[in-house]
């Protein structure tokens, strides 16, 4: 075995070393275990599905298995229409996009201010329209509902139509969503 050879083998083994499974298993092995030492007292981390949570115990600060808390989905207010483009006794129907995703919403201004309501048909989801003052009807199978109050006037849907706080300040009308 001459001496470049010796060398082309060494170098063949290193790089074997370095992306053998022994290695890609440390590197990914769970880096906590309930009960292992942390510094921060409450601090919270995720190791794959599970979430701990540095806590105090009688041998100290230690992590502690938790439940993960679910984000609750964010809700803001957002401005859908000029004022002068509602008109009393009318719905006009919008586009809201809040946390990332579009929302139809209809709008109708009653005697008490303007309320808005989701377009989505509590029957299967078809987006309902203005069909007459203070009536929106869905299109596909003829439910009907109360523009001031999304109640259900005609069937088949059977629910009122979800509701969203609407309000105006400004000469604007804002949603929240
Ligand atoms: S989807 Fe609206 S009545 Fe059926």
């Amino acid at each position: 075995m001459n001496r470049r050879s010796v060398i082309g083998m060494l170098a063949t083994g290193f790089v074997a070393f370095l992306f053998s499974p022994s290695v890609a298993d440390a590197t990914s092995a769970p880096v906590i275990r309930a009960g292992d030492t942390c510094k921060k007292l409450g601090r919270r981390t995720t190791d794959g599905s599970k979430t701990f949570e540095c806590t105090k115990t009688g041998a100290g600060l230690q992590w502690k298995r938790v439940k993960a808390t679910t984000t609750q989905p964010t809700t803001s207010e957002v401005k859908v229409l000029d004022s002068s483009a509602l008109v009393a006794g009318r719905s006009a129907t919008a586009i809201v996009t809040s946390g990332g995703r579009n929302f139809a919403v209809v709008l109708t201004r009653t005697a008490g201010g303007v309320v808005a309501f989701n377009r989505s048909c509590t029957h299967q989801g078809s987006l309902v329209n203005q069909s007459s003052v203070n009536e929106l009807t869905c299109p596909s199978h003829g439910a009907v509902f109360n523009a001031s109050t999304g109640a259900v006037i005609e069937g088949p849907a059977a629910r009122a139509l979800t509701q969203y706080p609407a309000t105006e300040r400004g000469g604007s009308i804002y949603v929240t969503i």
